[in-house]
């Protein structure tokens, strides 16, 4: 972190031998420990200065594997009992990016055996075509979710659209009357996929949330406010402190975290002395970064950098970590919304 407040710039990737590894790590933690105020005559908060494992990987594919195969079965009895689960995905513009998820929501849909119906329109597109679109979607029985991929080129009001969205059909869980519920604590609307998929993955790795400082950064609709609404939950019971780009002294705060979930959308912000020693560590970010040693000129990265590796004790990876959850979890809420549409829910 520089004096004014800003990230410092990412550790170079030179290859470490084990005992400066052993000193850089050493040195993250002592500043981690001014940050906190650690108290070294504790045992417990000395040994963390001392931790030189490398974290265990919280690895969404393998967990989103599991979530697939269960899913496969359900998608198959509702098959057999005569409905199909059906997903509309609506595309406008053509933001590569964006496109790359979609083609991946509807491969991930083909794999299943799940209906899809994928919708592109142009840039210049007016919002009341897209109106219409989703309003023709909504009385379409045959339809189980509706998804419009963010973000919409600037003249249209995407909150506005998303509204329009019959409730029991937006998997996305993005309509008021869905995150409403989730402010609620009830479990009964359909729950916004990228929070979702952090809960899984962390339950999967049997993490136990209970009582455990959680921090957010990112305080958007879609995965910082739910994802803060989840881990506060009760069941998860964290204690929660949301930061955002208004936050003083934002590695302090990260210094608290037992558990931070970054999605500022900033690449490798997250440095690896801002994190506890042990923490663990779920990176929501995908950024596109220039690279010219790849042929395609880019390489994803995560908002956390990869040094944090040396640091936590559990970090999800970019590729591979929180991306294949959310699309998993956009199919649990198909189905779930199949289930619930046609056999009166299964949950
Ligand atoms: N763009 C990036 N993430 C998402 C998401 O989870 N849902 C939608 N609709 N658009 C996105």
């Amino acid at each position: 972190m520089t004096s004014d407040g800003t990230p410092s710039p990412a550790p170079s990737s030179v290859e470490h031998s084990p005992s400066s590894k052993h000193e850089q790590v050493g040195a993250w933690s002592a500043l981690w420990a001014s940050k906190h105020r650690c108290d070294e005559s504790k045992p417990q908060e000395a040994a963390l200065l001392h931790r030189i494992v490398p974290a265990q990987r919280l690895d969404g594919k393998a967990c989103a594997a599991e979530v697939e195969a269960a899913l496969l079965q359900r998608v198959k009895t509702l098959t057999a009992n005569g409905t199909i689960p059906h997903l509309a995905v609506l595309i406008v513009g053509d933001d590569p990016a964006s496109h790359v998820y979609v083609n991946s929501k509807v491969k991930m849909c083909e794999r299943l055996g799940i209906r899809s119906t994928h919708i592109a329109l142009p840039a210049n597109t007016s919002e009341q075509t897209v109106r219409q679109h989703v309003a023709e979607l909504n009385q379409q029985d045959d339809l189980d979710g509706i998804l419009i991929q963010s973000p919409l080129p600037n003249h249209m009001d995407e909150e506005a659209l998303t509204d329009l969205i019959l409730p029991s059909k937006d998997v996305d869980g993005f309509h008021p009357q869905n995150l409403g519920r989730l402010v609620q604590g009830r479990r009964d609307g359909l729950l916004p996929c990228t929070p979702s998929g952090v809960m899984r993955m962390l339950d999967w790795a049997g993490i136990d949330l209970k009582g455990k400082r959680a921090v957010v950064l990112g305080r958007s609709r879609i995965v910082g406010m739910p994802a803060a609404l989840r881990l506060a939950a009760r069941g998860a019971d964290a204690t929660v402190t949301v930061a955002h780009s208004k936050t003083e002294d934002l590695p302090s705060v990260c210094a608290e975290a037992d558990v931070l979930v970054a999605a500022v959308g900033r690449a490798e912000m997250v440095q690896a002395s801002w994190v506890k020693p042990g923490a663990i560590v779920v990176d929501v970010g995908i950024n596109r970064v220039d690279d010219a040693s790849r042929e395609r000129g880019w390489r994803l990265a995560g908002d956390v950098s990869p040094e944090v590796e040396h640091v936590a004790s559990w970090l999800s990876p970019v590729p591979g970590g929180v991306g294949p959850m959310t699309i998993a979890m956009l199919m649990e809420n198909t189905v779930r919304s199949a289930e619930s549409r046609h056999v009166g829910g299964t949950e």
